[in-house]
């Protein structure tokens, strides 16, 4: 039996629904921990591409059971929406395959509401959020007057807990915000409705969780966003507003720390960022622009064109050692095909620490601003990677990136991924390993 938490390296997007997708077969498990709809995971199987944005990306494998942990937020519209598109195209034929914890707290209109009323609130200072009602959903739980999913089967405790938000969060769009409430009994009834819908799909996780280690079933922990929009350790408060490191697997699926065995850190070729914030590597002329065009990097949950610079590995250094990566993977290699040169930063030049260079991720907002990265230089290379299955088979320059990119995180790259299909990806281990 092995469990294995798959995690972003970077500000998310690194590919994590397709590697995903990948090590799904060899899993029995797949388990979201954290986030919400804010992801996006695009899977292309066969040539049909799949945007899930809360179901786990393992649904596709018809031998996988998914579930959706207490640490989790759900917009019940939104998983609903995708369990009927799952199950109208017969990828889900049995409700057991997806397991919803009924602790897992529920994303509301006036979550999505504050959300946007924040956002334009905050002008040139706003974070860039995804508008689905994240933060204030998870404010709402740490502040211990949120609603669960199990909430949503007991109309009576329903009732009661949607009337007392009802006072706080129209006070605060009314009055506050100066736009319109939200009309709490209509709210009453869809939620109802939400909570028949779902009852099939609500279950104790971490029961169905520990049964299966001890059973001895491999387990994969699905991770959202990246280490650089953690609460804890990204680039604060350009954030998201959950844990997004390997760690966070523990808390928000119910699984003590004594039993992950392997990290896998998933990192593109290069560097993307949506939203706001700081981001060292950023090409904002024409390279940057190149990249977004090879790499069509435009936003699987809201379209946004992304950011883009180069592979940054003093955020991967750092990135393995908050999270212990035991591997790591390279998603879309490819893209990088006919550009005559590669960078790849290995430090920054921080004015505030005496000009001098460092290697390590600062520590404050302002340093991360000043960061200037200091880049070393490779040979590009030329042609399709997408048919490339084994290592060896790369072009010798794209070996030779990957190989250096393993000595700078010192971590071994894992996998490679040559495209966005299934099947176009290099294993160069195991992730699984035999117990
Ligand atoms: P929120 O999670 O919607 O509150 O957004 C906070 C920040 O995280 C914004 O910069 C978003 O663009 C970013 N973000 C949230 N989810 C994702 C994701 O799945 N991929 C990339 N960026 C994300």
């Amino acid at each position: 039996m092995t469990t294995l938490v798959a995690v972003g390296a970077q500000w998310g997007d690194e590919g994590k629904g397709k590697l995903v997708d990948w090590l799904a077969p060899r899993a029995q498990l797949v388990v979201r921990f954290h986030g919400g709809n804010n992801a996006g995971h695009t899977l292309v199987v066969d040539g049909e591409q799949t945007v899930l944005h809360v179901v786990p990306a393992g649904i596709l494998d018809p031998g996988t059971v998914n579930l959706i942990g207490p640490g989790v937020v759900v917009d019940p519209d939104i998983l609903l929406g995708e369990l009927d598109a799952l199950t109208e195209r017969g990828v889900l034929r049995d409700p057991s395959r997806v397991r919803v914890s009924g602790r897992a707290h529920v994303i509301l209109e006036w979550h999505r509401c504050l959300d946007k009323a924040r956002e334009e609130r905050a002008k040139g200072r706003a974070i860039g959020t995804t508008g689905r009602g994240i933060g204030p959903a998870y404010e709402d739980k740490v502040t211990r007057r949120g609603i669960r999913v199990a909430d949503l089967l007991d109309a009576k405790a329903l009732r009661e807990a949607i009337a007392r938000l009802a006072e706080q969060k129209n006070f605060e769009l009314t009055e506050y915000y100066r736009s319109e409430p939200v009309d709490e009994e209509a709210l009453f009834r869809r939620a109802v409705e939400w909570g028949k819908r779902l009852e099939p799909y609500v279950d104790h996780t971490e029961r169905i969780l520990d049964r299966a280690l001890r059973e001895g079933r491999n387990v994969l922990f699905e991770g959202a966003q990246g280490t650089f929009l953690d609460i804890d350790h990204g680039t604060y408060p350009y954030v998201t507003s959950s844990n997004c490191v390997a760690g966070a697997a523990c808390a928000g699926a119910g699984i003590g720390p004594t039993r992950i065995d392997r990290v896998l850190g998933i990192t593109k070729a290069y560097t993307t960022r949506v939203g706001g914030g700081p981001f060292p590597t950023e090409e904002t002329g024409e390279r940057g622009e190149e990249l977004r065009r090879l790499g069509s990097e435009f936003g699987a949950t809201t379209g946004r064109p992304r950011r883009c610079g180069w592979l940054d590995v003093v955020m991967l250094r750092e990135a393995a050692t908050v999270n212990g990566f035991t591997a790591l993977a390279i998603n879309k290699l490819d893209v990088l095909s006919g550009l005559d040169e590669i960078r790849i930063a290995t430090a920054y030049r921080v004015d505030g620490v005496d000009g001098k260079l460092t290697d390590e991720f600062p520590m404050t907002l302002a340093e991360i601003e000043r960061a200037e990265p200091v880049y070393e230089s490779h040979e590009g290379w030329t042609g399709d990677l997408s048919a490339c299955r084994r290592f060896e088979e790369l072009p010798a320059t794209a070996q030779a990136y990957v190989q250096r990119v393993e000595a700078l995180v010192g971590v071994p790259v894992e996998l490679i991924s040559v495209g966005p299909g299934r099947d176009e990806t290099i294993a160069r281990n195991e992730p699984f390993r035999a117990a």
